[in-house]
């Protein structure tokens, strides 16, 4: 029996894990401009952390969190997003005296879902969390980073920006109402999903991926007819604000996100690319989350971004993983190569030995490694202090006086 991962999970290596550390890169370098500092969660939260938060009625509550209980006995369950436990952590450290709280993180999150491309059971969201202030600006602030992200990636035109209202509590109650009265005579032609979601969370029947489903909802009550004023007020101010800041969007009525602890604004970046898993980036504002796990009551907005699906995107690292194969012509003198290995390294260069073989051997084996050139040393080269350096992208060589090496290499 071959030895595999477990299902959903998979090892990345070569230009998948470099394509990872660039997005984390460039992803905490833009959140870095717009003051967000990072804060690292544990993997693994007590089970009331998520079910309370997430919504008893929600998927990921239902069937997708892996939880188990430890020796202890405790409910533990391996976080299936960032949002709750950054809330956790503002309210176990005591950190919501000084607002706002600007964090971001990145990491693994596990969730047993059918996995399929840019669906995984353990996967990485990148996000950010801006807590403590209720204005607009917050929402538009954390949309502009993600924008951002997009266009340092040269993401722009593969994505699109979805965005909708729910509103406030009240004009989510009114819209409730009106919903379940409209779905209550077709509930016999719902979904089996949908006809229990009709009487714990008859807003997820929105956004059913159900045939049958979509054809009842297309003519459902819009959530804008019950919108009252101050949620109308918010969400033209957010939308004016992309606006100012020329951020292409499109309003999606039908949009209302899988977890409960959304309100006001919710958003989703987009893509054709991916087949059914659209959704690289998403996230919303969640006012009343911290107050719902114990803490004062304190506003909050944020996304988080599929790492996984963005590197489906991307395809390639931006940047080439380039090395000079420092080759000793003695095939007993690799030993010899240290010096100069130690001294390319010092000063910066990345470099590596080619081991074993003779010459022509050696030098299959750095273009097989794609080097960008070999530097060559034997007993002559030694005795005359220079080095042959070959550039392997045009097989150009040139002999380089030993104290030059630094300085040339530097130039090219
Ligand atoms: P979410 O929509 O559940 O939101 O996940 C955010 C992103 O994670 C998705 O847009 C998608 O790119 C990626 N993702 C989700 N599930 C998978 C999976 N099984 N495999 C690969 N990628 C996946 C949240 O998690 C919220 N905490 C976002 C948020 C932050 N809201 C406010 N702040």
């Amino acid at each position: 029996m071959k030895l595999q991962t477990v299902r959903g999970t998979r090892d990345l290596y070569g230009n998948e894990a470099r394509l990872f550390r660039e997005i984390d890169q460039g992803f905490s370098r833009i959140a870095a401009l717009y003051d967000f500092q990072e804060m690292v969660t544990p993997i693994f939260e007590f089970t009331n952390v998520f079910k309370r938060t997430l919504g008893e009625a929600s998927d990921i509550v239902t069937k997708e969190m892996y939880t188990f209980e430890d020796r202890s006995g405790d409910s533990l369950t391996l976080r299936p997003e960032g949002t709750a436990p950054v809330a956790r952590a503002t309210i176990s450290n005591s950190m919501l005296r000084d607002l706002p709280l600007k964090y971001f993180y990145s990491g693994p999150m596990f969730r047993h879902e059918r996995p399929q491309k840019g669906r995984y059971r353990q996967f990485n969201q990148f996000g950010v969390e801006l807590i403590g202030v209720d204005q607009p600006i917050a929402d538009i602030e954390v949309l502009a980073l993600a924008q951002q992200f997009f266009k340092e990636f040269s993401l722009l035109d593969k994505v699109q920006l979805e965005i909708n209202t729910i509103g406030d509590l009240e004009s989510r109650k009114a819209f409730q109402e009106k919903l379940v009265a409209y779905l209550t005579p077709f509930k016999n032609d719902l979904s089996e999903d949908s006809q229990t979601r009709l009487e714990k969370n008859p807003l997820r029947i929105l956004d059913s991926k159900d045939t049958g489903d979509q054809k009842i909802t297309a003519s459902a009550p819009q959530f804008s007819d019950c919108l009252n004023d101050a949620s109308k007020k918010f969400f033209d101010q957010v939308t004016d604000g992309l606006n100012q800041l020329s951020i292409g969007f499109e309003i999606n009525p039908q949009l209302v996100r899988g977890l409960d602890y959304y309100n006001h604004t919710v958003f989703e970046f987009t893509t054709t690319a991916l087949g059914s898993q659209n959704a690289v980036l998403s996230g919303g504002r969640y006012d009343n989350l911290i107050e719902t796990m114990g803490g004062q009551s304190t506003p909050g907005v944020g996304w988080a971004a599929g790492t996984d699906r963005l590197a489906l995107l991307l395809e390639e690292p931006s940047t080439k993983h380039s090395t000079i194969a420092v080759i000793s012509t003695d095939p007993t003198g690799d030993q010899e190569t240290l010096p100069i290995l130690n001294e390319l390294r010092q000063n910066g260069i990345a470099a590596q030995p080619i081991y074993k073989g003779n010459i022509s051997k050696k030098m299959k084996k750095a273009n097989k490694r794609e080097c960008s050139w070999s530097l060559i040393i034997g007993e002559s080269e030694k005795q005359k202090n220079i080095v042959i350096l070959k550039n392997l992208s045009n097989g150009e060589q040139k002999e380089i006086p030993r104290p030059e090496l630094i300085t040339f290499l530097k130039e090219q």
